[in-house]
């Protein structure tokens, strides 16, 4: 249903109010071509302008609007290699505020692999078990240009992986030793599924 026609006057007010608010960018879904491209890094020219600004922001109102935890720009069909996510409190973990990493590297500090639940807005309603390093270095920029370096343990280091694949085309299917956990989010709650299943394999 449609909201109904607003007054001329009221309509202006909302455009100029939408010209300057986040705007909500579509996510594409499994199959654009996009998900599978190698993202280009941000060009120096853009950091501090309201371009680079202006496309964080959209990221960081897309992903929490979508019910994210992060959003990586490929997945709203930019080629670009930056990523937005924060964390919500989880497992006593301390929540992170809304987050743009651009340009990010990634360096493995414990490379013992974890087993956790992953979903993806670009793979709507489903959930798998993924293997991720437990903890990570991270050193990137902010969109005004400035250092970013940061270590991040468990759920932390895991959002940035899964967001880090993004920019190389790679989805968390592709990270899964087995595609035995794969399961409709609906199931999920329904069966209370907490634990990953031992992998055997
Ligand atoms: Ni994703």
């Amino acid at each position: 249903m449609l909201k109904p026609a607003a007054p001329a006057a009221a309509a202006r007010a909302a455009a100029r109010i939408v010209s300057v608010e986040p705007r909500l960018l579509e996510v594409v879904r499994l199959g654009h071509p996009v998900l599978r491209s190698v993202a280009e890094p941000v060009p120096e020219e853009w950091f501090a302008t309201g371009r680079l600004e202006k496309l964080g922001r959209d990221l960081i109102r897309t992903m929490l609007e979508e019910d994210g935890v992060g959003l990586a720009a490929p997945q709203v069909a930019e080629e670009l290699r930056l990523f937005a996510y924060w964390l919500p409190v989880h497992d006593g973990e301390a929540e992170i505020e809304p987050t743009i990493v651009v340009n990010p590297e990634i360096r493995v500090v414990d490379p013992v692999l974890e087993e956790g639940w992953e979903g993806c807005l670009s793979i709507p309603g489903l959930r798998g078990v993924v293997p991720r390093a437990r903890r990570i270095k991270v050193r990137g920029r902010t969109v005004d240009g400035e250092a970013l370096s940061l270590t991040a343990d468990g759920f932390h280091a895991r959002v940035i992986q899964h967001e880090f694949d993004h920019l190389d085309g790679v989805v968390f299917l592709d990270r899964m030793t087995s595609t035995r956990s794969l399961t409709f989010e609906e199931e999920w709650e329904r069966y209370r599924v907490t634990d990953p299943e031992p992998d055997d394999d």
